[in-house]
């Protein structure tokens, strides 16, 4: 296995890369708020007020007021009954399945979910049993299968990160039994989806009641940590049951600090999505126009697998020959020769994304 590249941020949209500057595609902080000054400075007041972390787990001595104030601030945010915070969201995942196990009888689990959802399946102490990407007529043969009185969770990614598809919410909850769970990893839609960023639910129109959301803080709110929204007796089975809440360090209180400054940023400063929304738009419309096959979905993610090496040797040159660094990852979930997936933000200006469009143009135009 190759050592990662060393890239180094430059500004919020370049990096560099051995010497050269390139417009950087990737990393899904979609509205760099990981940069923005007034999330930056809540920050610095916090490492100042506070130091660096609490050293203890919130069940021992390490629990503080700034974690109820963010955990106040996302359920209203969300508009769940409970939202109870992870030192990430990684974390998130595996700390529900540990307040779950037991309940199930099977765990129905989308093949391309997340590896921290498919750990966390793996949790639950019930056999699972995975269903084709997005088919949700595939779950409802497998929920068939185990017969009426099975009790299920199905996992799924709401926005899938390695090409943009978003999970059939709806049509999940159509086909399952009325007592089925969903555990709904919305780790790239909470901020990205729906009206008010709320997510897959809200992009949806479905109720919670019968989905378990979990989120990072590390993503479109730029900051570092997870959550679990949920309802009351579900958050105090979390407390009771979750060896992670119970044993793990939390957030960093300054991290805490920062991420309630980016929640305020987000609600506040309405041309964030408004420009995100309208980058996204100008890229995948003009693509498609061109003849660039790309998802029609809202999300700020353009994926392209070219079909062998070749493929592969080419764009990344034709992208560095435009000065923008080839985002060429290979990620459990996507496909398995790898994909260049291009993560747009409401920072990138019009000029980086016509660039981003003439390349990608071109290469497809070439074959
Ligand atoms: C779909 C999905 N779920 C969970 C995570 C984990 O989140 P975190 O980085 O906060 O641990 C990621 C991060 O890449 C993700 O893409």
């Amino acid at each position: 296995m190759r050592e990662p590249p060393l890239l180094q941020q430059t500004d919020r949209t370049f990096v560099l890369h051995q010497g050269r500057k390139y417009s950087y595609f990737s990393g899904c902080d979609y509205y760099r708020l990981s940069s923005h000054p007034d999330v930056l400075r809540a920050l610095k007041g916090a490492v100042q007020k506070f130091g660096l972390t609490v050293s203890a787990s919130r069940l021992t001595t390490g629990s503080h007021q700034l974690y109820e104030q963010l955990e106040d601030r996302l359920a209203n945010f969300f508009r769940a009954s409970t939202a109870t915070v992870f030192s990430s969201g990684y974390v998130a995942n595996l700390a529900m399945a540990q307040a779950l196990a037991g309940d199930f009888d099977c765990a129905l689990i989308d093949e391309r979910s997340h590896a921290s959802l498919a750990d966390a399946a793996s949790w639950l102490q019930c056999p699972v049993v995975r269903f084709r990407h997005r088919h949700a007529e595939d779950a409802a043969r497998i929920a068939r299968r185990r017969g009426k009185s099975s009790k299920l969770i199905l996992l799924t990614d709401g926005l899938f990160s390695h090409d943009g598809s978003i999970a059939p919410l709806r049509e999940y909850l159509d086909i399952l039994p009325a007592d089925a769970f969903i555990l709904l990893d919305d780790a790239h839609a909470a901020g990205v989806l729906g009206q008010s960023g709320m997510g897959t639910l809200e992009h949806a129109g479905v109720s919670r009641s019968r989905i378990i959301q979990t989120v990072t803080l590390g993503k479109a709110f730029g900051v570092y940590g997870g959550a679990v929204l949920c309802g009351a007796s579900l958050r105090q089975r979390i407390l009771s049951k979750s060896h992670l809440f119970v044993g793990n360090t939390p957030m960093p209180l300054p991290l805490v600090a920062a991420a309630l400054q980016a929640l305020n940023t987000y609600q506040q400063d309405r041309s964030l999505r408004a420009r995100l929304l309208a980058n996204t738009h100008h890229v995948k419309d003009r693509l498609r126009e061109l003849g660039v096959p790309v998802l029609d979905t809202p999300s700020p993610i353009v994926s392209v697998a070219p079909p062998d090496r070749r493929g592969i040797e080419a764009l990344s040159k034709r992208l560095r020959a435009a000065r923008i660094h080839p985002p060429f990852i290979k990620y459990p979930g996507g496909p398995a020769g790898g994909h260049f997936r291009f993560a747009l933000s409401s920072e990138h200006t019009r000029a980086q994304l016509d660039n981003l469009i003439g390349a990608l143009h071109g290469h497809f135009r070439r074959g």
